[in-house]
């Protein structure tokens, strides 16, 4: 079954093939409204359910939106309104859903609901977040990075804050794609062993700094995000503010990098904490492409998944 669980569980050919299925999607549909139906229709007769643990604005949107531009349908569901919330088991829920649908993507909490779900799912799965992990999103984010700059392969991403699942999923990327990358923050929250291990292991280079200003020298891309995650407790707020303010994204970072880097945060981001406004609405800056990438991405790995 062709679930898209996580970047290094999909085959580096498919993952190419979706970012280039992706950019030739988004260049027949330039020009158009948004609301317009793409000139086939390859969900045509198929339904989506949408399953949000944890808030969304870009994640929810740009499925819906991806799905109904395919000709398909959507369910967009809470899990507190489910069963689910309600001490249903993952695996029968699964099994119920997978009677009334094509696809089902899941943004959740602990990874392992993901993966039971997929387990028990007899349709394919979508990762749309878990606290560990964050695919879709690194999908769109290399996706970005081609159409300004070419191949990310053989660049230098570097990662500035917290290690978290966004992080996670580009260390993925690196060793799925090909580029090198560069951790700088604090070292209570550099990113799991086993992250950095994946990325090692297929041959590029991972580096872990605490400077952020001589890491980021001649980077080709300079990645952030929020200081504190949907999963993390807002208790622990202040230490992890000042934990992380040395990593702020502001003009200097950018200036040290050089021209040719890029900015990007996958949003929502706290503007003026872990980048600046200067930053974020700067020349380097490539946010907005990336959340409407969201869209042309995941369009790209729903028809991977269903083999359309
Ligand atoms: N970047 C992202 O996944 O945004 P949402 O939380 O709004 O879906
Ligand atoms: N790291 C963030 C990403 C949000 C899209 C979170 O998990 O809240």
């Amino acid at each position: 079954m062709p679930h898209f669980l996580d970047i290094h569980k999909t085959d580096a050919a498919d993952l190419r093939h979706i970012i280039d299925h992706a950019r030739t999607m988004k260049d027949a549909r330039a020009g158009r409204p948004r609301g317009a139906a793409d000139d086939d229709l390859p969900l045509d007769g198929r339904m989506v359910a949408l399953i949000f643990e944890k808030p969304s604005t870009r994640t929810r949107i740009s499925f819906d939106v991806g799905v109904r531009q395919m000709g398909g349908q959507t369910m967009v569901l809470s899990g507190a309104d489910m069963q689910l919330g309600h001490g249903e088991t993952i695996a029968d829920t699964a099994r119920v859903l997978s009677r009334y649908v094509d696809l089902i993507m899941i943004r959740t909490f602990d990874e392992t609901v993901l993966t039971e779900m997929a387990e028990y799912a007899d349709v394919p799965v979508i990762n749309g977040l878990t606290d560990r992990t964050h695919p879709c999103q690194i999908m769109a984010d290399v996706m970005t990075f081609e159409e300004h700059r070419g191949p990310i392969a053989g660049k230098r991403v570097v990662w500035s804050g917290d290690g978290n699942n966004v992080c996670a999923s580009f260390l993925h990327a690196a060793g799925q794609f090909g580029f090198d990358m560069t951790f700088v923050g604090p070292e209570v929250l550099d990113p799991e062993p086993d992250f950095v291990g994946y990325a090692r292991d297929k041959g590029v280079k991972v580096e872990i700094k605490r400077d952020l200003i001589p890491a980021v020298e001649g980077a080709d891309l300079v990645v952030t995000d929020t200081w504190i995650s949907m999963h993390q407790s807002q208790t622990a707020r202040e230490r992890r503010h000042n934990l992380l303010r040395p990593y702020q994204v502001d003009r200097h970072v950018m200036e040290a990098a050089g021209p040719q880097a890029l900015f990007m945060h996958c949003l929502p981001a706290h503007r003026n904490e872990e980048a600046t406004s200067e930053v974020m609405d700067g020349p380097q800056s490539v946010i907005f492409d990336e959340a409407e990438n969201r869209l042309h991405a995941q369009k790209a790995i729903m028809r991977h998944c269903l083999g359309l």
